[in-house]
């Protein structure tokens, strides 16, 4: 290891993590070059541009190596005297969670991924026959198909809304939602930005609209956490998920599941474990109750914290900032070839970073090839969700998304 890259992670062991990029950044001009230094702190592959945070990010090298360190440090010695600091570690990572996300740590269990906390939420309310569940149709099939499932399971209802792709306003969306939600409606499940369209929900109102009726509001938030500026507090949702692997660029396989203090009780976990115990059943501690998970992978839950600090010596304004503009670029870019037809909202307000076009002459086979020639032509990986999906993050510049275009534009021919 050179002494810099030492340096560089004696902050990290310290707890100080990104002052010497701090540093740097803040010497660093503003504008493409400042972002040239943040994309340099990715270990990314020359000649490859990874636009797919949508699906995965490449964590920035100060994440992954602290979770080397410290996978390094557990196998050295796998004692329980040596792996009991790894409980401080995730107190820490909970700790900066919520902080990162507006609310207090007690509300927050690192669990594995978006897919596990909405299937914690979507088994542990209590539903029987007569209860109506309502959803949006472009929910991620964890908070989806999900629902059907249990539903089979304890006959309740699912009901699921629409949004028309040429959305012109957040009131139209909550009208449609509010149509949907009857006496009978005990849970709102929706998902903050859809990863099929990139459209935007008006997370907020939807949200007073279920508290206001009593309705369980819970937001899946795998396409905000690590884009958006979240203050979970004021979008006023009972519970919250996300996955520290996508926008977040934190460790692989850590998730988050908040649900807010009033309703944790309600709620039953998924997973019961070493942890468990007579009052974890009562307990107003996410982490007592939803992370009873049995062994955990230590260095990447440890290491959530890193990547919390990370976004901090960004500016998380600073994140949101930048990444719309690569998304509005994107979008205006792609927007203006003959052969594209826009699915993403151009409207910041009604989307997000997933950035999502479709070309009415390529079938899927068609578009999955295209796919595949971005990638094996030009380096750019992107994805055939909903069309093609590009989804740029800090670590992409904006010549990329440029070329992105031109890319698409002389596949197309
Ligand atoms: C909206 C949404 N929810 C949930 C998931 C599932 O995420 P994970 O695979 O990390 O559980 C995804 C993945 O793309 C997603 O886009």
């Amino acid at each position: 290891m050179t002494n810099s890259r030492r340096a560089f992670l004696g902050g990290v062991t310290a707890g100080v993590v990104c002052s010497p990029l701090a540093a740097q950044l803040a010497a660093a001009a503003t504008g493409e070059s400042y972002w040239a230094l943040v994309a340099g702190q990715f270990p990314l592959r020359p000649g490859k541009i990874p636009m797919n945070a949508a699906n995965l990010c490449p964590s920035p090298r100060v994440v992954s190596e602290r979770v080397a360190e410290l996978i390094r440090d557990e196998d050295s010695d796998v004692s329980n005297p040596n792996r009991s600091k790894f409980n401080t570690f995730a107190d820490e990572s909970r700790r900066k969670v919520a902080e990162h996300l507006g609310v207090s740590a007690d509300e927050i269990a690192l669990v594995r991924n978006t897919s596990e906390a909405n299937n914690t939420i979507n088994n542990g309310i209590r539903l029987g026959a007569g209860d109506e569940v309502v959803l949006w149709e472009q929910n991620h099939q964890c908070n989806n198909a999900a629902w059907d499932v249990r539903a089979e399971r304890h006959g309740f209802t699912v009901k699921r809304v629409a949004a028309p792709a040429d959305v012109k306003s957040k009131e139209e969306i909550v009208k449609l939602f509010e149509a949907a939600l009857t006496a009978k409606t005990k849970v709102l499940s929706i998902t903050y930005i859809s990863n099929t369209s990139g459209m935007r929900l008006p997370a907020k109102e939807l949200c007073a609209m279920a508290r206001e009726r009593g309705i369980f509001a819970h937001l899946d938030g795998a396409q905000t956490w690590g884009y958006l500026k979240l203050n979970l507090r004021e979008i006023g949702c009972d519970s919250y998920s996300a996955s520290a692997h996508k926008w977040f660029m934190g460790p692989k396989q850590v998730g988050v599941l908040y649900v807010r203090k009033e309703r944790i009780a309600e709620v039953w976990p998924g997973v019961v474990s070493v942890g468990w115990n007579k009052d974890s059943l009562t307990t107003t501690v996410a982490s007592k109750k939803f992370e009873t998970l049995g062994q955990r992978d230590d260095g990447g839950v440890s290491a959530v914290a890193t990547a919390v600090d990370f976004h901090r010596t960004l500016g998380v304004e600073n994140v949101e900032a930048r990444t719309t503009a690569l998304a509005t670029a994107l979008k205006q870019g792609l927007a203006g070839l003959k052969k594209v037809k826009m699915i993403t909202p151009m409207d910041p307000g009604l989307s997000g970073g997933v950035v999502i076009s479709q070309m009415p002459e390529l079938d899927r086979p068609k578009m999955a090839a295209l796919v595949k020639d971005l990638y094996e032509k030009y380096g750019i990986a992107g994805a055939a969700t909903g069309g093609l999906r590009l989804s740029p993050h800090v670590y992409n510049s904006m010549d990329e998304v440029q070329m992105a275009v031109r890319a698409v534009k002389e596949l197309l021919g």
